[in-house]
């Protein structure tokens, strides 16, 4: 099929890249110049596990471009929509400006004919009712006599495993519209969809709105979920209990599960902070606040671990971080992503910088994007460099490199053995045996 791709970020450019992959050919299309002429020379404008070597493969097959201009867009039979939803600067609410202007400038150029409508597929993460709206703005700008039908498709990708949760996801919703329109754009997204139907993933189709609430529902889920264990986190820490043994207990029953239930920093990223509080505002809008109002919570919970970090640090260096030199090991939201939006590894170095600690952070991939949005923080190469004569180390995002660190080897290029876990990655009993302060959120002092 032909197929065009609107906005090319951590969403659009796995998801123009991978529907080449399936077979299709497949325009991205993106305002950002940089990106594009990335794209276009088959390089990956951010750090993803098995994106480059995709792009690489589909480059060879010639169904794959990139472009700036809205135009190209014209040829193709169904369009995804694949910008950013961002949080409204000093609110809770979701910023629709980029999703609306998507659609305002693709709707031009849409040519299908009664036999043979176009398809506009949202796949951003929006308040529910924006469906509905963009389908009726749909059809005022459509040039004259063209046919074009407006489904949802949430997207539920990983960061990290982006390539492999676009290509074998673990559900398809498609949010349809009513009647004859319903059927024919539920054909054009099978037929998009064909190999993974093939093999087995399981879909659900329904209306707009159910759509959309799959989707802030599915994240406010696991928002909870990780909120829930931190929230056991605090309370084991007053009694000197450990919340990992407490996790991998409850897990074992199958109607808990013990995935999403690790404690530590907590949640950050572009998806979970904004989008529970993008449907908290929209609660407020539709007079249903009260049912969301633990999300509030949620929330609270996700933030106060980020600020027990800082008060754990400021206690393992006797009180005081006025000039402690102060190792941060990670950058990024999570492993395997440069993604620094909502940080909690960031946020917590910035705390303690301003607190007064030299801070000195490295991340594998996230080194870049950190410096250009903090750049008052210091940055370094590798994980010897930075914790070299620090007086305190932090492991704030839990790559497997800093799962791999060697206590022995680190100990002797630090100040003082103090390692603060804030990930709940490393084994306690080993550091301690060499010789090393260990405290982690949640768990027994020792
Ligand atoms: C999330 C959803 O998982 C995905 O389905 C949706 O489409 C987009 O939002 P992502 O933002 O890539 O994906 O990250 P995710 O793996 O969900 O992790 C989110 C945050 O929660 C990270 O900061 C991670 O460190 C944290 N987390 C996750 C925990 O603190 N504990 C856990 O047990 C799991």
């Amino acid at each position: 099929m032909r197929i065009s791709v609107i906005g090319c970020g951590y969403l659009g450019a796995v998801h123009a890249a991978c529907m080449a992959e399936l077979g299709h050919d497949v325009v991205g299309i993106d305002v950002d110049e940089r990106k594009v002429e990335l794209l276009s020379a088959g390089k990956a404008p951010f750090y993803e596990p098995g994106l480059p070597e995709l792009l690489e493969r589909v480059a060879g097959t010639g169904r794959l471009r990139f472009t700036t201009d809205m135009a190209e867009a014209a040829d193709a039979q169904v369009h995804f929509v694949c910008v950013g939803t961002p949080q409204r600067k000093g609110e809770y609410a979701a910023d629709l400006t980029y999703v609306d202007a998507a659609v305002d400038a693709l709707a031009p150029h849409l040519r299908g004919t009664a036999d043979a409508p176009v398809l506009v597929v949202g796949k951003s993460t929006v308040p529910v009712g924006t469906a509905a709206r963009l389908a009726d703005r749909v059809q005022e700008l459509l040039p004259e006599g063209g046919h074009a039908l407006l489904a949802w498709n949430p997207e539920f990708l990983r960061e990290g495993f982006a390539v492999q949760d676009t290509l074998t996801p673990d559900r398809f919703v498609y949010g349809l519209p009513d009647g004859d329109a319903g059927a024919t754009a539920k054909a054009l997204l099978d037929e998009v969809y064909a190999t993974p139907l093939g093999a087995g993933t399981p879909l659900v189709t329904t209306d707009y709105a159910t759509a959309e609430l799959v989707k802030v529902a599915a994240n406010s889920f696991l928002a909870t979920k990780i909120s829930f264990i931190n929230a056991m986190a605090e309370v084991c820490e007053k009694v000197n209990a450990d919340v990992v043994a407490l996790a991998d207990a409850i897990g074992h029953d199958a109607r808990i599960g013990r995935r999403f239930l690790n404690a530590g920093l907590g949640f950050g990223g572009g998806c979970l902070p904004k989008d529970i509080r993008a449907f908290m505002a929209r609660a407020g809008e539709l007079g249903v606040d009260q049912a969301l109002t633990f999300l509030r919570d949620v929330d609270d919970i996700n933030m106060r671990r980020r600020q027990r970090m800082v008060e754990l640090t400021r206690e393992v260096c006797e009180g005081s971080l006025l000039g402690r030199r102060i190792a941060v090991l990670g950058a990024a939201f999570k492993p395997n992503s440069d993604d620094i939006r909502d940080s909690p590894a960031l946020s917590v170095a910035a705390q303690l910088r301003l607190q007064g600690g030299h801070v000195t952070v490295y991340d594998p991939q996230a080194v870049e994007n950190a410096a250009r949005a903090w750049p008052d923080l210091r940055f370094a190469a590798s994980a010897d460099e930075a914790v070299a004569g620090a007086d305190v180390v932090l492991l704030l995002t839990e790559w497997q490199e800093f799962r791999d660190l060697d206590p022995v080897a680190l100990g002797e290029q630090v100040a003082h053995r103090r390692l603060l876990d804030g990930r709940n990655a490393l084994d306690p009993a080993t550091w301690r045996a060499a010789g090393w302060t260990y405290r982690a959120l949640g768990r027994p002092r020792g």
